[in-house]
């Protein structure tokens, strides 16, 4: 044979593959996912998440400091409250004194320089276990969108460095951006969960923080799974309404929505590989079944393929463990 053209050139060896390699992980890639809970010394392992952990405020610290050590520039948190705080107008959600704001003002003063996002959604606060107030069995968006509002400032109070709304109701960024503006909270930023899908990979998360919707699912708000230019719309608009980063979730059943919107905004995009995904990495190489540290390093890297700029992921020490 007289070839013109031998592509196995360029993946001979190591030294070559690695260097015409188009992408590459890198621990400024990640945002961390926290699961915080009340009292001292507290980890409790998520059954469904296994070697994942709802830390309480001092724990956390210890898991911020060394997250920071390897090279991790911002954390995503997430709380559990308790039962007693929950209600139908999600108010604990802006309580200065909150878990929430408590666990910022720790982080804050303990990594000063630790980027730190916060989930903006009032499921963890909702008797009903909605993103939003529920009424006459359907939730509502206007006034969901007036109770975020206040969440988002009360986050940016306690000195989030971006609040990052995750519950796809209508017009909640053009209305956080607005108050936000108007409270001189201007170097605070938005990450929009924008392409947010109903999606059954949430699954562990919720056994996480005990927010499994009491009734109905999350159609109404969330997104349709077999949708693709209803994504790039939402997208557009919250990038319309202020927001700075947007995010595509779950990640690797949507890997072409990520590439959608890469293709068409100007902000980072980032994708959320969601406690679903991870599950099944663990579960199938508890079984055997899978390399995990291979599976893991293979699935992000697609993941920075497809387009994201950042990946949230519960992954992310291990993975930059890995590739360190
Ligand atoms: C709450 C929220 C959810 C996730 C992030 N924020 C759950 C949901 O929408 O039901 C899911 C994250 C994950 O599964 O890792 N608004």
């Amino acid at each position: 044979m007289h070839l013109q053209r031998r592509n196995r050139i360029l993946r001979a060896t190591p030294a070559i593959r690695s260097m015409v390699a188009e992408n590459a992980l890198t621990p400024n890639d990640f945002i961390a996912p926290l699961f915080i809970d009340e009292g001292t010394n507290v980890a409790y392992e998520i059954p469904s998440m296994p070697n994942y952990f709802r830390y309480s405020i001092d724990l956390t610290i210890k898991e911020v400091k060394l997250l920071w050590s390897l090279g991790i520039k911002s954390v995503l948190l997430f709380v559990k409250a308790k039962d007693e705080t929950k209600d139908n107008t999600g108010k604990e959600a802006w309580n200065p004194d909150g878990l929430m704001q408590r666990a910022i003002k720790a982080i804050k003063d303990a990594v000063p320089e630790m980027l730190i996002m916060t989930d903006v959604a009032l499921d963890p606060y909702s008797i009903y276990g909605h993103d939003g107030i529920v009424k006459d069995g359907e939730i509502i968006n206007d006034a969901t969108v007036e109770a975020l509002v206040k969440m988002s400032l009360s986050h940016a109070q306690a000195g989030a460095d971006f609040v990052a709304p995750s519950d796809m109701m209508d017009g909640r960024i053009g209305a956080i951006r607005e108050a936000l503006e108007h409270e001189n909270f201007t170097n605070v930023g938005i990450m929009s969960y924008s392409a947010k899908y109903a999606s059954c990979f949430y699954g562990p998360f919720r056994d996480a923080l005990d927010s499994a919707p009491g009734f109905g699912d999350k159609k109404t708000y969330q997104m349709d799974y077999a949708n693709r230019k209803e994504a790039i719309k939402e997208t557009l608009m919250d990038v319309e309404e202020g927001a700075d980063i947007v995010m595509v979730k779950p990640a690797m059943a949507y890997l072409d929505i990520i590439r959608e919107i890469k293709n068409t905004v100007d902000v980072p995009v980032s994708a959320y590989h969601v406690s679903g995904e991870y599950a099944m990495i663990k579960a199938a190489a508890k079984m055997g079944w899978l390399n995990e540290e291979k599976a893991i390093i293979e699935s992000l890297t697609s993941i920075k393929r497809a387009g994201a700029d950042l990946i949230a992921t519960y992954f992310a020490k291990q993975a930059v463990q890995l590739i360190s």
